[in-house]
């Protein structure tokens, strides 16, 4: 059978993403009674990471150690890479030697080289274009919280990154509304948009587009690498804080959710993610029972 990989939420069918996410909620659970469940013993994860994490690296790190096996952090500083090793020879070689790796870089073809190259399973751990490990545990939260989301509306207020990016994929594959609200000139990208179908929209009145959504959705206005176009951006996304006022447009239970890192009094003003409405500490935890479900299925089927 030809090595699986998780580039974007497209290389799983929706009934595998419905499946996995079930797991990480059977996961935390088994975690939560402290139940031991080692099926990867013996089992090695390599992660490439170009750029800074908390999350990920923590959520891989502590996953891989729960489920029986070990995770090794690279970086670029203090590996060939970093001095312009060939991104082939690197897969050809950590992949004879370890069972799984994941990456965190800027381009995603870069991602795409490495998994073509490489004869173990391959995770993206956030490129510049998207970020599928961070919307199976945003999945996994809505789950818990409110079910199936097959027909819920989501509003996306903000850039339209990797993040964004992801959440069309969502959409497209859990065949849920998405509502995304950003300025001209930060659009996603047309084609995946074209992709998604009329259950995706664009939107330039970030009020209007929350209207009636069960979810609420932002990210940081300057992603990793675009940091010099800080100031730049935030003129271009004035307007596009997730407010209170915005939250009472959505239904009454809708949910609040962020990826994180998060700047309060920017992309979302303090009260609304540190309010009774935000689950983003629950979707931070769930990257660790998600990520766990994925290891598992990649390593195990
Ligand atoms: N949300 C997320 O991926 O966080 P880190 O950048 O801390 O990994
Ligand atoms: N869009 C953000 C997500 C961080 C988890 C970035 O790429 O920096």
């Amino acid at each position: 059978m030809a090595t699986r990989h998780f580039l974007s939420l497209l290389d799983f069918s929706p009934t595998e993403l419905t499946q996995l996410l079930k797991r990480a909620i059977e996961l935390k659970a088994m975690h939560r009674a402290g139940e031991i469940y080692e099926p990867l013993k013996n089992r090695v994860l390599a992660m490439i990471f170009e750029k800074s994490s908390t999350r990920t690296r923590v959520s891989f790190e502590a996953g891989m150690a729960q489920l029986g096996g070990q995770a090794m952090f690279l970086s670029p500083r203090d590996t060939q890479l970093g001095r312009g090793e060939p991104i082939e020879d690197t897969a050809r070689v950590l992949s004879s030697m370890v069972d799984i790796i994941m990456v965190r870089t800027f381009e995603h073809e870069k991602l795409e080289t490495l998994a073509q190259y490489s004869s173990v399973p391959v995770i993206n751990g956030l490129t510049d274009w998207v970020h599928p490990c961070q919307l199976l545990a945003d999945m996994q939260t809505w789950m818990e919280h409110r079910g199936d989301i097959t027909g819920k509306t989501a509003t996306y207020v903000g850039d339209g990154n990797n993040m964004c990016h992801s959440y069309i994929n969502a959409a497209r594959q859990l065949d849920f509304k998405l509502n995304i609200a950003c300025p001209e000139n930060y659009d996603p990208d047309a084609e995946l948009l074209k992709a998604a179908g009329d259950r995706v929209s664009i939107h330039r009145d970030p009020q209007a587009a929350c209207r009636g959504s069960d979810m609420i959705v932002t990210d940081v206005w300057a992603s990793m690498g675009q940091e010099e176009e800080q100031q730049q951006r935030e003129q271009a996304f004035a307007g596009y804080q997730v407010t209170a006022e915005m939250m009472a447009l959505a239904n009454d239970d809708a949910l609040f959710m962020h990826c994180l890192p998060a700047h309060r009094g920017e992309e979302v003003s303090a009260e609304v993610i540190d309010g009774k409405q935000s689950v983003v500490w629950d979707e931070a935890e769930n990257r660790l029972h998600a990520q766990k479900a994925l290891l598992e299925f990649l390593l195990t089927q």
